[in-house]
């Protein structure tokens, strides 16, 4: 398992250009199993989680190929309709197999995807959603078994605003007979960057991005080609990057419009953000001033940065809480954040940081992937020389991270273990 070395504390200044986005890329892979050909995804991320689904793909019978960021998927022979559990346990997204398989095939079966690093990541309002549309199911020896003869239209209520039942739903609704409602869908920009690729290949679907979303289905999903969309969270974790080390960012390749609540909250912690067309500048104050963070679902601040901005405020000139809505449990990078002499409290789903004057390079475990990144945002800051252990966390959601910070006046480097 690689290492990172990482030498603090450092100012970082230059300019970063953002890849495309891991969480909507996957669904966008999944989707091209709804068309009987090759589709075409261009600024693709070469990540773990890219790796990954393209080996679940495999599985299924699909040929895919990567170069150059060009992802080419061709689902014009599936012969296999099951996602195996050790695939499934790596990757939460594979379950976006799931609605294109019963859409297309009437049949799947998937395995559940269990835990992940900070507790349970429940698939119920995915199963419902398959369910309303008509699809048979089973779960037998950890496995989702699906069978389906031609899904039906259907008004659907999420209980929770999921990114992943969301994405589900959509994908077997476009192959449908008759109109499908989603209501309290997802309003994350990957969901609406899914619907409008699927529309490029003929699907017809109003609503993307707010929280009702309609879906007339039709016979057919044609091959499409599709433009991934910048990695808002990657964007977050460099404009975190620049607050914590006092730095100066210009970050391209970026969507500003979709990193309002994390903006105005690092704006409130002291940094500058000058915003330009798919680019910012973020410059990092001499010290961070403290602020209360609550997560929640799109538009409002995103789970996803949770722990970057953590690591911010462990360094405030102040005290500031944390509070995750979405996932009560994703603290796990608290107790690696105190190995760097961080003050961090927590009570449930609230964190409270009392900002210290400066952090200590340590040892520190990589737990997930946003975890990940946020001891490295600390081991930036810290004084003295940081390790950070697992860091194949980090590569399932950042290309590069180590060239990327490098370049900028990082001192990090990967040790091959
Ligand atoms: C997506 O996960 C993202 N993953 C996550 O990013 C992100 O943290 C999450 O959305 C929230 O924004 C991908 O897009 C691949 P949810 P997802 O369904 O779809 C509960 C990263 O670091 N829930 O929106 O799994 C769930 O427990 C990853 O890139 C149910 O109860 O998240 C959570 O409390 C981590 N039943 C809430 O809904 C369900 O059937 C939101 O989860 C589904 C979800």
């Amino acid at each position: 398992m690689d290492r990172f070395v990482i030498k603090g504390p450092c100012r970082l200044d230059g300019r970063v250009a953002v890849s495309g986005a891991k969480n909507a890329v996957l669904p966008l892979m999944a989707a091209s199993m709804l068309t009987g050909g090759t589709c075409t995804l261009e600024n693709v991320p070469d990540l773990k989680d890219t790796r990954t689904m393209m080996d679940l793909l495999a599985g299924f019978g699909v040929v895919s190929s990567l170069s150059r960021g060009v992802l080419t998927i061709d689902a014009s022979r599936i012969s296999s309709f099951e996602a195996p559990y050790d695939l499934v346990r790596t990757m939460r997204a594979s379950i976006y197999a799931f609605g294109p398989l019963v859409a297309r095939f009437g049949k799947a079966r998937v395995s559940m995807p269990g835990g992940c690093a900070w507790g349970p990541r429940p698939v119920d309002l995915h199963l419902k959603g398959l369910a309303a549309l008509g699809a048979k199911l089973k779960i037998e020896h950890g496995y989702i078994n699906a069978s389906a003869g031609k899904l039906r239209g259907a008004e659907i209520t999420l209980g929770i605003a999921s990114v992943g039942a969301t994405v589900n739903v959509i994908m077997a609704a476009v192959l449908a007979e008759g109109r499908t409602v989603i209501e309290n869908a997802a309003r994350e920009p990957e969901v609406a960057e899914l619907a409008r690729a699927l529309k490029g290949g003929g699907a017809k679907i109003e609503g993307e991005g707010t929280s009702r979303v309609t879906i007339d289905g039709v016979a057919a999903i044609a091959p499409f080609a599709h433009r991934v969309i910048p990695d808002r969270i990657e964007a977050g974790t460099f404009a975190a990057a620049a607050a914590i080390t006092g730095g100066r960012i210009e970050i391209t390749n970026c969507d500003p419009s979709q990193l309002g609540a994390v903006i105005g909250k690092l704006e409130e912690c002291g940094a500058r953000i000058e915003i330009a067309e798919s680019a910012m500048t973020v410059t990092g104050p001499e010290r961070l001033s403290p602020a209360n963070v609550e997560t929640g679902f799109y538009p409002s601040f995103p789970t996803d940065m949770q722990a970057q901005i953590m690591a911010a405020l462990s360094i405030a000139r102040g005290t500031s809480t944390v509070v995750d809505r979405v996932y009560p449990d994703r603290f796990t990078h608290v107790p690696e954040l105190c190995r760097f002499g961080a003050k961090i409290a927590r009570d449930g789903n609230v964190a409270v940081i009392t900002g210290v004057e400066k952090l200590e390079g340590a040892p520190v475990m990589a737990t997930d992937i946003r975890a990940s990144s946020a001891l490295i945002l600390a081991g930036l800051a810290a004084e003295g020389e940081t390790t950070i252990l697992r860091v194949y966390h980090i590569d399932r959601g950042y290309e590069r991270i180590e060239e990327k910070l490098g370049a900028i006046g990082a001192s990090i480097r990967r040790v091959k273990e």
